[in-house]
Parts: structure tokens; sequence; C-alpha cells
């Protein structure tokens, strides 16, 4: 009975580690990623207009870590840039982004309707001329500004703010979570747009068993997780590609070894906690749909592999919305990785496509 833990003693020397939304001291393996934001950045130290950047990688490859790293550092050295970092999950239109930075600047929230986009947009810039402040937008998760068809009217207003408004100067940083389809911005946008851009791969074994590794250390006591148990949590993490399965693993194994009273985190607390662990992914991605989105993806689940055709007759009657919006979210979800769609088919507006849940659809069900 002397290695078994009583009802106040616990493995975990410091939880929040173990939090999604926790920003780790020790960023690893992103070096030159890091110093590629920050060389990127530096024109505007001297009062410059920055280059823009964008950052592409699959998720859970540390793009958002790596941001928010930059920021916090510009903040530590100069007053003169002013670092926003948009979450377009949350912030997906136009006026909803600049909503967001004008709040920043001014330090409170244009009402959310009566005031023109125009009102609000020479706000903000009359605000940086004014006290020759330098702003750097970074749009987090940009791809939910190409699903609301927003994208070129945010980063057009961005960039050629200073053609209407000399003096204003603003870079962009673009965070793009790669979802195997490719993003194709208005060769208008593009032209000015010119990003620097800066690549985020997916993280070796080595590099993931090193991280967690790191992690375990700082939020583990000593002796709680020996190397066999962290190998296979980073074999796990490697196959999903995405780290924040790792980090939930670390903390569901030390959960299930609590539990069971030991000391110890055994191979058996790791497979048990993979089961809900693998689905951190799923969670992530679902809790960003929007009401329609989940309808739509509810009536997939109920036939899945469902015909295009079939499918858009029940989502018609019961969402009344058209076929050019249940196509974009049929694209959708399917860029996110929630199903698949054969969108080769030829059939006339695509009828004989099928789409395929890539989850069980209980699991997905129970997230709706
Ligand atoms: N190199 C690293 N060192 C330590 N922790 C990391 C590292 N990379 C990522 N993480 C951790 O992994 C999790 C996911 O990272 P992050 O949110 O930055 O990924 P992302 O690339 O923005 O993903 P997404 O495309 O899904 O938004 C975070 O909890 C972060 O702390
Ligand atoms: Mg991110």
């Amino acid at each position: 009975m002397k290695d078994m833990l009583s009802w106040d003693q616990t493995l975990f020397k410091d939880s929040e580690l173990f939090e999604l939304d926790h920003i780790p001291e020790h960023f690893l393996h992103r070096n030159a990623q890091l110093q590629s934001l920050m060389f990127s950045m530096r024109p505007a130290l001297g009062g410059g207009r920055p280059i823009n950047c964008l950052c592409t990688g699959k998720p859970g490859t540390g793009k958002t870590t790596a941001v928010i790293k930059i920021f916090e550092e510009i903040e530590k050295h100069t007053s003169r840039i002013i670092p926003v970092l948009v979450n377009c999950q949350v912030a997906s239109t136009r006026y909803a982004v600049f909503s967001h930075i004008f709040n920043k600047l001014i330090g409170y929230s244009p009402p959310s309707s009566g005031v023109s986009f125009k009102k609000v947009f020479s706000e903000v810039v009359k605000h940086l001329v004014e006290h020759e402040r330098i702003l750097v937008v970074a749009l987090d998760d940009m791809n939910y500004l190409f699903y609301e068809n927003e994208v070129n009217e945010v980063l057009y207003s961005l960039l050629r703010a200073h053609e209407t408004h000399p003096g204003a100067r603003m870079g962009v940083i673009a965070v793009l979570s790669d979802t195997g389809v490719p993003h194709m911005l208005d060769p208008k946008v593009e032209s000015v747009f010119l990003p620097e851009e800066i690549i985020f791969p997916t993280y070796s074994v080595d590099e993931i068993r090193d991280i967690l590794s790191n992690r375990a250390k700082l939020g583990f006591y000593p002796g709680v997780l020996d190397d066999s148990v962290l190998d296979r949590i980073a074999g796990h993490t490697f196959d999903l590609g995405d780290l924040r399965v790792g980090i939930d693993l670390l903390k569901r194994a030390g959960l299930n070894a609590e539990k069971r009273a030991s000391r110890t985190i055994s191979i058996e607390d790791v497979e048990s906690a993979y089961e809900r662990s693998r689905l951190v992914h799923l969670s992530y991605v679902m809790q960003s749909l929007k009401e329609d989105e989940k309808i739509l993806l509810g009536l997939i689940a109920d036939s899945s592999p469902a015909n295009s055709g079939e499918l858009y007759e029940r989502f018609h009657s019961r969402t009344d919305l058209g076929y050019t919006r249940f196509y974009e979210m049929l694209k959708k979800l399917d860029a996110v990785s929630l199903i698949d769609v054969d969108f080769t088919g030829r059939g006339l507006r695509g009828r004989s496509r099928v789409a395929t849940l890539r989850y069980r659809a209980d699991e997905i069900k129970t997230r709706l």
C-alpha cells in the first residue's frame, strides 16, 4: 500500500501545462520560423511597413504559438508597433475583423450594428496615422475567411490602406491551416500581398518526443513518465500529426494513473486515454461549426455514405437554404477533414457526388 496514492496526492506538479491554450515557455524546434517572422517585422522597428507573411502547416504544428511568441517579443520592445491577433474562427467577416482591431487600438468595441464598415475602418486608420503607430494584424485561421468569402476584402482593406490614407502603415501575418485544398486569392490582392511564406512542417517523432518530454518534466512529478511510455505517446501523436493529441494524452494518461492510485503512468493508461485523445482534433474542429453546418453534418452522419442530391433535398427542407450554400458547406466539411467528398463526380450539379463520414457516426453525433 506504500506506493498507492492517497486522496490528496497527485501526479501533477502543474496541471496547467497540459491545457491546450497554455503558452509554452520552451517553444522547441521552431527557431527557423520564429526568426523568419522576426526578420519580416524588422522594417517596422525603423518606422516602415513590415513584410507580409504567410504561415502554413497542418493543425497543431505551432503556428498560433509562434505568432503569440513574436507578438510578446514585439510588445516587450516597442510600443510603436501594435500587434493584433485576430481569430478568424470568431471574427469571420470584414466588419468583425476591423471591430477587433478597433477594440485593440481604441479600447472599446464599435457597436455591432448601425455603424458602417467605412466608419470603423477610417477610425482605425486615423488612429494609426495620428499616433504614428504601425499595425501588424495576424489573421489566425484565415481559412475561415475563405469559407465566408471575405478574405479578399479583408486583405485588400489592410494592404491598400496607405493608398487612401497616406502615412498608414500596416502589415499582415496570415495563418493558414493546411487542409489539403488550395486556397486562391484574387490576383488583385495577391499582387499587393506578396507574402514571405513560412512553412511549419509536421514534427518528426523525435521532435514530438522532445516537446512532450519537456512538458512532462515541467508538469509531472519526477518518475511519473518513463521513456517507453513517452515513446508510445509520441508514436500516437505522430500518427495523427497534431501535437494537441500528445498534450491531451499526457493529461488523460496521468489522470488514469491517478484513478488507479498509481505513482507511474503505464502503457495501458495511455491506450485507454487514446480512445478519447484521438478525438481532440475532432472536437477542436467541431466547436467552430455554425448551426447550419452542424445540421448538414448531422444529416450526413444519419446516412453516410450519402448521395449529394438526396442530401441536398433533406438539407433544403430543414434549412430552406439554396444549393450554392449547401455546396460551400459540403466543401468546408471536407476541407476540415470531417467528411470525404468525391468532387470529381460529373453528375448534373454534382448530383452523383457522395459524402462519407471520416469518424464514427456516434462520435460525431455526441458532439453536435
Ligand atoms: N514546438 C512546440 N513546443 C511546445 N509546444 C508546442 C510546440 N508546437 C506546438 N505546441 C503546442 O501544441 C498545441 C498546438 O499548437 P498551435 O495551437 O500553435 O498549433 P497551430 O499550428 O496553430 O494549429 P491549428 O492549425 O490547428 O490552429 C499548443 O498547445 C502548443 O502549445
Ligand atoms: Mg492555430
